[in-house]
Order: C-alpha cells, then sequence, then structure tokens
C-alpha cells in the first residue's frame, strides 16, 4: 500500500491542471467518492495493526496534499476561465464609437469663412485676452466712450487695462501692424461683453470681423460684398439693407438687416418687421488707418463685424441664443450632418 502512496504522489506531481476541466478530472481521480483516495482508505481498513500508525500517517499526509493541490489550482482554473470567458463572442462586430458633430456656430463660422475665402479673403486671428490699445484706442474710441464702461467690459486688470475683447475689431489693428494694404482679411472669433443673458443675448458670443484696405475702396464695393456674402449665406433671394449707425472707428457706418426667411409676412424671428439685423459696418475712419501707420491720403477700406449667432439663429431657425452655451446633446446632434 506505501507504493501505491507513493505512485499517487508521483502522479500528482505530473498532473497537467490548466482548466476548470483539467481540474474536474483531478477531483474525480483523487478526492471524489469514487476516487482513489477513498479506495485507499477503504483498504486501509484491512491493514494489519501494526502497520496502521506508519500507512494512516502516509494516507493522511496524501490526503493534505491532495486537497492543497486542488485549492491551488482552483485559483488557477478561475482566472483561466475569467480571461477565456464564453461569453465574448470573438465573431460579432465591434461597438462603433459616437460619431461627434461640430457645434452650429462652428458649422456656420466655417460657412462664413468659405464664402468670403472665395471672394479672396484670407483668414487671420488674434487673442481673446487684449490690452485697450487694440480693443478702444487704437479705434478712435474716446477715452470717456460708455464701451470701456464697466458695465459693458470685462476687466482682468486696471492700469494698464487687460481686458476681455469686447469685438473681433481688436484684430483689424493686429493685422494693421502686421501687414501693408492691399489687405483683405476675415477674422474669426470669440467676444465677451458684460451684458445680462435672455434669449437674443448673450456675454459670449462669436463675430467674423472683415477688413478690406486698398486705393480706391468705395461705400459701393462693401454694399456688393455684402450682398453677394448675405445671397450666398441664404439664398438668391435674399435682400439687404444699410441703417445708418454709429462706430468710432467707421466713417459712415451702417448696420445690415437681411430679409427674414418669413418673406416679410413677419414672424417672431424678425419681430414681425421682416428684417433681422446681422452685422455692423462702415468705412475704416482716416484716423484709424493713421493710428496703424497707414496712408489715409493714398488708402481707403471698408470693415464689417458679423454676429455669428444672429446668423445661426437665422440659417437653422433657432429660437433661443442660450442654447447655443447649454451642450444638449439632443441639440447638437441635429447639426451631425451639416458638415
Ligand atoms: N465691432 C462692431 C461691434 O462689435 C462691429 C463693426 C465691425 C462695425 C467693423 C463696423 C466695422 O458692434
Amino acid at each position: 500500500m506505501l507504493d501505491r502512496i507513493q505512485q499517487i504522489k508521483q502522479d500528482i506531481a505530473a498532473f497537467k491542471i490548466e482548466t476548470a476541466a483539467d481540474l474536474e478530472a483531478f477531483r474525480l481521480k483523487y478526492l471524489s467518492k469514487k476516487g482513489q483516495m477513498n479506495d485507499l482508505f477503504e483498504a486501509f481498513k484491512t491493514v494489519s495493526k501494526d502497520q496502521k500508525r506508519e500507512i494512516g500517517q502516509k494516507l493522511n499526509e496524501l490526503k493534505v496534499l491532495l486537497n492543497e493541490t486542488f485549492e491551488k489550482y482552483k485559483e488557477v482554473a478561475e482566472q483561466h476561465a475569467a480571461a477565456s470567458s464564453s461569453d465574448s463572442d470573438l465573431t460579432l462586430p465591434g461597438e462603433s464609437f459616437p460619431l461627434g458633430s461640430r457645434h452650429p456656430i462652428s458649422i456656420a463660422m466655417n460657412e462664413i469663412c468659405d464664402i468670403f475665402a472665395k471672394l479672396g479673403f484670407s483668414v487671420a486671428e488674434g487673442p481673446e485676452i487684449e490690452d485697450d490699445w487694440h480693443v478702444f484706442s487704437a479705434l478712435n474710441f474716446p477715452p470717456e466712450h460708455p464701451a470701456r464702461d464697466m458695465q459693458d467690459t470685462f476687466f482682468i486688470q486696471k492700469c494698464p487695462d487687460i481686458l476681455l475683447r469686447t469685438h473681433t475689431s481688436s484684430v483689424q489693428v493686429r493685422v494693421m501692424e502686421r501687414m501693408k494694404p492691399p489687405i483683405r482679411m476675415i477674422m474669426p472669433g470669440r467676444v465677451f461683453r458684460n451684458e445680462a443673458i435672455s434669449a437674443r443675448s448673450h456675454c459670449i458670443f462669436h463675430q467674423v470681423e472683415g477688413l478690406y484696405i486698398a486705393e480706391d475702396v468705395s461705400f459701393t464695393d462693401l454694399k456688393q460684398t455684402l450682398l453677394a456674402f448675405a445671397r450666398e449665406m441664404f439664398g438668391e433671394k435674399t435682400d439687404i439693407r444699410l441703417r445708418p449707425s454709429y462706430f468710432p472707428f467707421t466713417e459712415p457706418s451702417a448696420e445690415m438687416d437681411v430679409s427674414c426667411s418669413c418673406g416679410g409676412k413677419g414672424c417672431n424671428l424678425c419681430k414681425y418687421t421682416g428684417w433681422l439685423e446681422v452685422l455692423g459696418c462702415g468705412m475704416v475712419d482716416p484716423a484709424v488707418l493713421e493710428a496703424n501707420g497707414i496712408d489715409s491720403k493714398k488708402y481707403t477700406g471698408f470693415a464689417f463685424g458679423i454676429g455669428v449667432e444672429r446668423m445661426a439663429l437665422m440659417k437653422y431657425k433657432i429660437k433661443d441664443i442660450r442654447t447655443y452655451f447649454e451642450n444638449d446633446v439632443r441639440f447638437l446632434q441635429q447639426f451631425s450632418t451639416a458638415f
């Protein structure tokens, strides 16, 4: 019987256990009711008294060894099972990643830039955190102009004034500093004004600035450029209307309305006027050209600043400007195909 015990010990050492099935085979062979361990205990009953002590000890050792081996491989087999879980079907197609979509403001900005690119304008950008010179002084804002007031402008620091730009006209100044005429640029960007948030206005919004400076640029060029732009953006039948206005950096100045898509019948969007205001514009004031080192006797120019939110409101028939900034995916997903 001692030989038999010895033999089983060797067999155990050679037994290959990797999977749950191997482990079960091991259990059946040695530890189950019909296993070899039980057979040995049966046989032990017939062992003579003088041998009982020695064989009993060996038998117990074997039992401990078998149990330990079983426990050890149980863990191994469990890990193996987790790694190659039968739940995963590797032939299934992979899960698709949800595709993001462009924000309607980005779509509108890109479209505006594309239209002006066709008209020969190139793109420039400038910083959102600016100084007083680029946002106000170089643009002919007198020192006490109300637009500099704390109520309109988010100041970051006073003396010297550092602020969040209130319009993209600051980039006009940066462009004029760098370039000599002819200049034909558009400048898209985000601007900030300390205003109450409502359905029609927000303290953060976007503009696309335009600047054209060359010899003999006239108001007619401005009007024709803006008409071509409005028709590209809103369709062939679109009309524009220029109303006299005032900006410190343009003279004369105007505000441009485009005919509403309601066709003049009147709707909520145009407040029943048939027209929607979308941009400010004018001829660059000679004082601004001079302040930026451009000879105002030789060159003239026009500038405009398009309100992108307004454009997108019209284009996509959005009712409330605040929805642009709420990041509600149900709103944003509606634009997923409008690339
Ligand atoms: N900067 C003006 C605004 O924010 C718009 C504008 C730009 C007007 C260029 C004239 C010329 O209201």
